[in-house]
């Protein structure tokens, strides 16, 4: 694989938890023209900003990892901004990449393409094959659009432009720089928080919401960010030879999960509460399993590093900062 490190790359979302992990291994790989811009000097629903922008700088390559992200009350909340925003973000950065000759780009979506009663573990077959989860449809749609922009702009111009856009799909993921809010935020870090305070406040029980036996994945977002490099460097031959051209894109998971149960006793051990931990049964499970298939990054070559233990001490350490 012959690899421009030198290569003018856009990283959109470096404040974000995945694009700031991006930014950081891109680093540590040695690239060195990383191109940034935080949400206030350039919204990226703007057209005429995003197209100054690709104009004046002109970047070789883009990790497209800014995204309006939120839970199921945020998406219930403002579902016009989850597909609206998404939708500019997507179409405003690829249309602008391309007319500028950008010839690589990586578009981030989201395990939530796939529909609510896809079969386990879901493999990027399962695309738009039945309906989706409908707390957060309209920033499904908006990620299937992000990818399908990718495959169209392939189709018609990857030949006579030789432009190459391609796009991976996260499972969830946690890891530095992710979002302690107490009610607003995805498992890990709540329950980082929540055990914590515990420890802090000596209580004697922790109580998680549901049975605890819902099966869940979990990506150290590093991990991510490795792999998010992998897929963009990757020999164009393998990418064509485990891909279609109307079904590009690849799932990016850990390869197994665990319970909700595990996890909480993973984190309780990890924070050091000495106290019980108590399901409440009269809260809701959610979905029984969601796990990704991750064969297809698997056969192309890459596999995740950070054990769950390993990321949690990492995550755990960040939050104490
Ligand atoms: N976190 C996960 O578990 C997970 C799982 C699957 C997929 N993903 C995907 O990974 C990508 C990144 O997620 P993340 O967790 O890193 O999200 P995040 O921490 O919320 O970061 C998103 C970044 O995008 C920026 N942004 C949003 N709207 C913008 C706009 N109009 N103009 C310019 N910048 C804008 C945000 O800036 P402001 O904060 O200033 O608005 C933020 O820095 C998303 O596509 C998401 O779907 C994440």
């Amino acid at each position: 694989m012959n690899i421009n490190r030198n290569a003018k790359i856009y990283v959109a979302g470096h404040r974000g938890m995945v694009g700031s992990a991006i930014v950081r291994e891109l680093q540590a790989q040695g690239f060195t023209n990383i191109v940034i811009r935080t949400h206030s000097e350039l919204d990226l629903c703007n057209q005429q900003a995003v197209s100054y922008f690709f104009q004046q700088e002109k970047p070789e390559q883009v990790y497209l990892a800014a995204a309006k992200v939120g839970g199921i009350h945020a998406n219930n909340t403002y579902p016009a901004e989850f597909i609206y925003d998404n939708l500019m973000i997507e179409a405003n950065v690829i249309h602008q990449a391309f007319k500028v000759g950008v010839k690589k780009l990586l578009f981030l979506g989201s395990s939530c393409i796939y529909p609510k009663l896809a079969e386990q573990p879901m493999s990027e077959e399962t695309l738009l094959t039945g309906k989706l989860e409908a707390t957060n449809e309209p920033y499904a749609i908006a990620k299937i659009a992000g990818i399908k922009l990718c495959e169209s702009y392939n189709r018609q111009y990857g030949e006579s432009h030789k432009i190459d856009y391609r796009s991976v799909m996260p499972s969830n993921l946690y890891g530095p720089e992710d979002n302690y809010h107490p009610v607003n935020s995805h498992v890990i870090p709540a329950l980082i928080r929540r055990f914590h305070e515990a420890k802090i406040n000596h209580s004697s029980e922790v109580v998680i919401w549901g049975s605890g036996t819902p099966m869940r994945e979990f990506l150290y977002v590093d991990d991510m960010a490795a792999a998010s490099i992998f897929v963009m460097n990757l020999d164009k031959r393998i990418y064509d030879q485990h891909t279609e051209s109307m079904q590009s894109h690849i799932n990016v998971g850990f390869g197994s999960d665990l319970s909700i149960k595990e996890l909480a006793e993973n984190i309780g051990h990890v924070v050091g509460y000495q106290g019980k931990i108590t399901f409440d049964l009269t809260k809701p499970d959610g979905t029984p399993k969601k796990l990704m298939s991750s064969h297809r990054i698997g056969k192309m070559g890459w596999r995740p590093k950070v054990s769950l233990i390993d990321g949690i001490k990492i995550t755990y350490q960040d939050f104490l900062k």
